[in-house]
């Protein structure tokens, strides 16, 4: 029985060990990429909020729209704002240079964002910038400290500020962590529904990482049942075949 408790703790602690970042303990991200619902609210909201700044060089409008269930007409009608053709990659506007010169770094791309960061990181980066006066934008942020990115969803979030905990570290020292966030300015969205926008976006950015994924359990579906059709052909013929042996 020891032995299987042991086995056990052995097999969760990897996922002990990826919890956590700058210190930061992270959420799990709930988030479903067959929920056509919640990807195309996350698309909406990705070019509201995050295509003034960030392209996704490898991502065409049209075939987003295929893949979340939007028409051409629909992916024009609500995605498309910079006057990009429904055939285009979705570029944002903004001149690399400029973005340099603005926040001291070029935002990146974020085609493939969720595969290099991970989908749990970005659900808590976008909900853990906090307000901080030692920062040049005024904010950072608890997974990506110092981050150089303004609190873009300020709007809907609100503004929090963090709450620390005194905390003895292994020396016996007392440090400060950071311990949660109290909200001092509501947003558009309360707290919950805010949750539930930034699984959307995180959502629809894993989606972006990884396109081919809906379609590959779409076409898996089909391959098993062929192997099962097959298999009972294949039985069928067997049986004809050693008919005349037995
Ligand atoms: C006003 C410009 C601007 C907007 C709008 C913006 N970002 Fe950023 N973003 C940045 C910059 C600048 C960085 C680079 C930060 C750094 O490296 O310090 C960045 C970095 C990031 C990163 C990388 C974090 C990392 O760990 O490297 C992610 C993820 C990200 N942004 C997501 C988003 C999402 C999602 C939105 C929309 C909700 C958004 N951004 C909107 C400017 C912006």
């Amino acid at each position: 029985m020891k032995k299987i408790i042991i086995a056990l703790a052995l097999l969760a602690l990897p996922g002990l060990s990826l919890a956590a970042t700058a210190g930061y303990p992270l959420v799990k991200a709930p988030i479903d990429p067959h929920d056509h619902a919640s990807l195309q609210r996350g698309a909406k909201l990705f070019v509201n909020y995050c295509m003034g700044c960030h392209s996704l060089d490898y991502q065409r409008y049209n075939r987003l729209g295929r893949d979340i269930g939007l028409t051409d007409e629909q992916v024009k009608d609500n995605l498309i704002f910079t006057g990009a053709k429904v055939g285009d990659t979705m570029k944002n506007a903004m001149p690399k240079a400029d973005a340099k010169r603005w926040f001291g770094v070029t935002p990146p791309d974020l085609t493939v964002i969720a595969r290099s960061r991970g989908v749990d990181y970005l659900y808590n980066y976008l909900q853990t910038f906090y307000l901080d006066p030692t920062r040049p934008l005024g904010v950072n942020n608890a997974v990506f400290p110092n981050a150089g990115m303004p609190h873009v969803l300020w709007e809907l979030q609100g503004w929090q500020k963090p709450v620390y905990a005194m905390h003895e570290d292994a020396a016996g020292t007392e440090v400060k962590v950071l311990k949660g966030f109290e909200l001092v300015q509501p947003g558009k969205l309360s707290p919950p529904e805010y949750k539930e926008a930034t699984a959307d976006l995180v959502n629809f950015l894993a989606y972006v990482g990884e396109p081919i994924k809906l379609e590959r359990q779409r076409i898996g579906i089909w391959v098993l049942l062929f192997l099962v059709l097959a298999t009972v052909v294949f039985y069928l013929l067997k049986k004809e075949y050693w008919k005349d042996v037995h």
